[in-house]
C-alpha cells in the first residue's frame, strides 16, 4: 500500500509517497506561494503530482493522502483554524485538495503529524511518552502521551512555538512578544545572523555566503563557528541557551520519556543539541532522579512530518 504526505511549510510544500513502514518512495517540492489559500492548494497539488510522477506511480496507486499544515488545525472538519505566519483563517484546506485531487485526504497540525512519525518509527518508537519540537519556519510541537496523541480539547494544544521565553521580547507573528519561536525557529535565527553580519563586516560570517546576506541560511552561522568565526559562535551559543530555556521548562511540564529534536535547524545534529543537552542536563528540575527524559534528534530528520502526515489514516 502507498501513501502520500505533504508537509506544508512556511517556505516550500514537500510531497512524498510513502510505504506503511515510512520508506519514502519518491518526492515532490514546490515554493509556498504568499498569495492565499488557492494558490496554496495548487501548490500542494502540484507537489503530489511530482511526487507521484518520481515515484513512477498513479494516483490510483495511492490509498490516501496526508496534510501536515501549521497552525491549529480542526482534523474533523478538515480546517485550518488560524496559522498566523500565512495569516490563514478558517481555510478548508481539505475539501479544497479532495475537490483537486480525487481522493480522501486528512490532516493534521504539522508538528503533531512529526510527533507521530517519530513515535511510530523514529525516535519515539517503544516510548511511552514523547515530545517532539520541529525547528522550521517556526517552532511546532507535538506530544505522544501514553501512546495517543495530546492536542487539548480544541486541537490547539502543545502550541510551544507560542509559549514565551523573555517577557516583553521580540515580536511574533501571533502578536504577542517574546515567543519561544521568535528566538528558537530557523527563521529568528537567520534573522539574528542578517542584524549581526550587518554591523560585522568582518566576520567570517559573509565569506560562508560568498557575500550575498541573502544567502544566509539556518546552518549558515554554523559553518562560520565551525570556521572559528567568534561571532558565529556567540550567535550559536545565544540562539543555544533560548533553545534550552524552552526545551528544559517543556520537560518540567511533561517529563517525556523521549524529548526529540527536528526541522532544518536540527540538520546541524549534535553540533547543535550537545551544548543544548548540558544546559538542559544542570537545569532540569529532575536532575537528581534516577529516570531522565533521553534528549536526541528526530531520527526521521526532516521527514518526520511528511512520513508521519503519510501515515496519519493509520493513526485513527
Ligand atoms: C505554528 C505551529 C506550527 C509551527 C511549525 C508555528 O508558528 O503556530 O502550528 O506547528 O509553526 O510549523
Amino acid at each position: 500500500m502507498k501513501y502520500l504526505g505533504i508537509d506544508l511549510g512556511g517556505i516550500n510544500v514537500a510531497a512524498a509517497v510513502v510505504e506503511e513502514d515510512g520508506t519514502i518512495l519518491g518526492r515532490g517540492r514546490v515554493a509556498t506561494p504568499r498569495s492565499g489559500a488557492e494558490a496554496v492548494a495548487a501548490a500542494m497539488s502540484e507537489a503530489v503530482r511530482q511526487a507521484v510522477e518520481n515515484t513512477g506511480c498513479t494516483m490510483a496507486d495511492i490509498a490516501s493522502v496526508g496534510i501536515g499544515a501549521p497552525g491549529v488545525i480542526d482534523p474533523r472538519e478538515g480546517v485550518v483554524e488560524y496559522w498566523s505566519n500565512l495569516d490563514f483563517h478558517h481555510v478548508p484546506l481539505v475539501s479544497m485538495l479532495e475537490q483537486r485531487l480525487g481522493k480522501s485526504v486528512c490532516i493534521e497540525n504539522d508538528a503533531n503529524a512529526a510527533a507521530l512519525g517519530e513515535y511510530a518509527a523514529g525516535a519515539g518508537k517503544g516510548s511511552t511518552s514523547m515530545i517532539a519540537i520541529t525547528l522550521g519556519t517556526g517552532v511546532g510541537g507535538g506530544a505522544v502521551l501514553d501512546g495517543k496523541l495530546y492536542t487539548g480539547f480544541n486541537y490547539a494544544g502543545l502550541e510551544v512555538g507560542h509559549f514565551v521565553v523573555e517577557y516583553n521580547g521580540r515580536l511574533c507573528t501571533c502578536g504577542r512578544r517574546g515567543c519561544f519561536e521568535t528566538y528558537a525557529s530557523a527563521t529568528a535565527l537567520i534573522k539574528r545572523t542578517k542584524e549581526l553580519m550587518l554591523i560585522n563586516r568582518e566576520s567570517l560570517i559573509w565569506q560562508v555566503v560568498d557575500g550575498e546576506i541573502d544567502r544566509v541560511e539556518g546552518r549558515t552561522p554554523f559553518e562560520a563557528a565551525a570556521r572559528g568565526d567568534l561571532l558565529a559562535k556567540e550567535l550559536v551559543e545565544e540562539y543555544q541557551s533560548y533553545l534550552a530555556c524552552g526545551i528544559t521548562s517543556l520537560i518540567n511540564i511533561f517529563q517525556p520519556e523521549v524529548f526529540c529534536v527536528g526541522g532544518g535547524v536540527a540538520g546541524a545534529g549534535e553540533t547543535l543539541l550537545g551544548p543544548v543537552r548540558a544546559i538542559v542536563d544542570r537545569e532540569d528540575y529532575a536532575r537528581d532522579s534516577a529516570r531522565r527524559t533521553i534528549l536526541t534528534l528526530a531520527q526521521l530528520g526532516n521527514d518526520a512530518g511528511i512520513i508521519g502526515a503519510a501515515l496519519l489514516p493509520l493513526f485513527r
